[in-house]
């Protein structure tokens, strides 16, 4: 038993020496490097076999020259040729796509920062608008034209129809639209008597609901907003001539009310998203324009004795002809609104020629200009037809450098070849 147990215990320890043997078989003996094994951790020691470390410090190094050099390169991009935006001091106010903080932000893409500035113009098919539209291609802006085409036609723009800078969308502003641009002018409104009042709830919903879609587009989008407001808010004038400080003589209830009170609302609004969202406002009051493209038969006394003359009509006076207005070329008024947009005054400013003439001096220039023998007939006044206008215009003059240049002798005979042809042309459709 004894001998049994002395073999057992002896294989025992046999085995014992054979397994620490086995495990330094592979690995010369060295107390150094066993002491070091068991003292680092596992991870580190995986770092430190095989030059891993040196591979990562090599990336790492990689990486961030990478990282310094990217933003220099940036900078050197087309971002340093910012589009110069008239009155903003030069800030862009907008990338392509989205409005971002006024700062610059990362890279912008290229073509983005250099491209031109990009203007709407609602109510751009009409008399007024058509001239303002021309006049800013001309300029080399972009141009998006939104006209419901109540009282604009296309033939105002056919010219443009080509042109790579020029967009026309049919649309109603009582509705709201999205779009991406720097500056809005605001015209749409049907402009004269027999239009405004053919549908009287319709203007002051365009006045009311249209100014207020535009803001809201100026707001979400950090565009410029100009409103093309009107003499018609001095109402019938007990102060003359009219400074913008006057704060007019309005029949709120009467048939003219949709309009000169529509106008006011439409004030109120652009001053108050001014003041209360900081919305970048213009607001022009404008007196009595002219020029080719008015619509015919539109009721304005200019356009009505100028048509009259040519279709040999009796020219009709209203009332006794006593009454006054001012007449401004319409290329005049399309200079004082660029002038007024581009500028850094909030307004309003009357724009406007103070040469005032009454009903029956401006029926005079008519005769002298298209035909001698031209005749003048007399019907009753209209409701509410204000007396006299004149504008003040030393607030536009001084803030502006603005002032019309043409006189109504000199701007007249501009208008009657624009009228000869259209009226030529509606009686040849009419087989006259
Ligand atoms: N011409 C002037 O003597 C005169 C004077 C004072 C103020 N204004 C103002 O200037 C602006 C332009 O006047 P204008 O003489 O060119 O008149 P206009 O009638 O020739 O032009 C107005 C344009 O607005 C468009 N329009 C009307 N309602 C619209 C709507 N709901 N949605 C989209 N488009 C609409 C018309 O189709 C038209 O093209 C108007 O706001 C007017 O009140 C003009």
């Amino acid at each position: 038993m004894k001998q049994l147990h002395k073999q057992s215990s002896m294989s025992h320890h046999h085995r014992r020496d054979e397994e620490m043997q086995g495990s330094h078989a592979s690995q010369p003996y060295s107390p150094k490097s066993q002491k070091h094994n068991r003292s680092l951790p596992r991870s580190i020691n995986y770092l430190l076999r095989e030059q891993r470390l040196i591979f990562i410090l090599v990336g790492i190094l990689i990486g961030s020259t990478f990282f310094i050099i990217q933003p220099t390169l940036s900078r050197l991009g087309p971002q340093d040729s910012k589009p110069f935006i008239p009155g903003s001091g030069g800030v862009v106010h907008r990338s392509d796509e989205l409005v971002v903080p006024r700062a610059r932000v990362g890279r912008v893409p290229v073509g983005v920062s250099s491209r031109r500035l990009r203007i709407v113009v609602t109510g751009g098919a009409g008399f007024v608008g058509s001239h303002l539209v021309d006049r800013l291609i001309e300029r080399g802006n972009d141009v998006i034209v939104i006209d419901n085409f109540f009282t604009g036609r296309k033939e105002n723009l056919v010219h443009l129809f080509g042109d790579h800078r020029f967009e026309l969308i049919r649309h109603d502003v009582v509705e709201p639209i999205l779009l991406e641009v720097d500056q809005i002018y605001h015209l749409a409104c049907p402009a004269s008597p027999v239009h405004y009042k053919y549908n009287p709830v319709k203007t002051i919903k365009t006045n009311v609901m249209g100014t207020l879609n535009m803001l809201g587009l100026a707001k979400r989008i950090g565009a410029r907003f100009l409103l093309t407001s009107t003499s018609e808010v001095y109402g019938d004038p007990l102060e003359h001539p009219q400074k913008e400080t006057y704060w007019g003589n309005v029949n709120p209830i009467g048939e003219r009310s949709c309009y000169d009170e529509g106008k006011r609302t439409a004030e109120t609004l652009a001053m108050d998203y001014h003041r209360g969202a900081g919305v970048e406002v213009r607001i022009a009051r404008i007196f009595n324009t002219y020029g080719p493209r008015m619509c015919l038969d539109d009721g304005r006394v200019v356009s009505n004795f100028v048509a009259q003359a040519i279709r040999k009509q009796p020219m009709t006076v209203y009332g006794d002809g006593k009454q006054t207005r001012s007449f401004q070329y319409v290329s005049d008024l399309v200079n004082g609104l660029m002038a007024l947009m581009d500028g850094e005054h909030v307004g309003p400013f009357n724009l406007g020629n103070p040469g005032e003439f009454t009903m029956l001096e401006l029926a005079e220039v008519v005769k002298q200009t298209i035909d001698p023998s031209a005749t003048i007939e007399f019907k009753p006044n209209t409701a509410d037809d204000p007396h006299m206008r004149k504008p003040d215009i030393s607030k536009a003059k001084e803030l502006l450098n603005w002032e019309p240049k043409i006189s109504l002798r000199d701007g007249l005979p501009r208008m009657v070849s624009d009228f000869r042809n259209r009226i030529l042309n509606e009686d040849e459709t009419k087989g006259m």
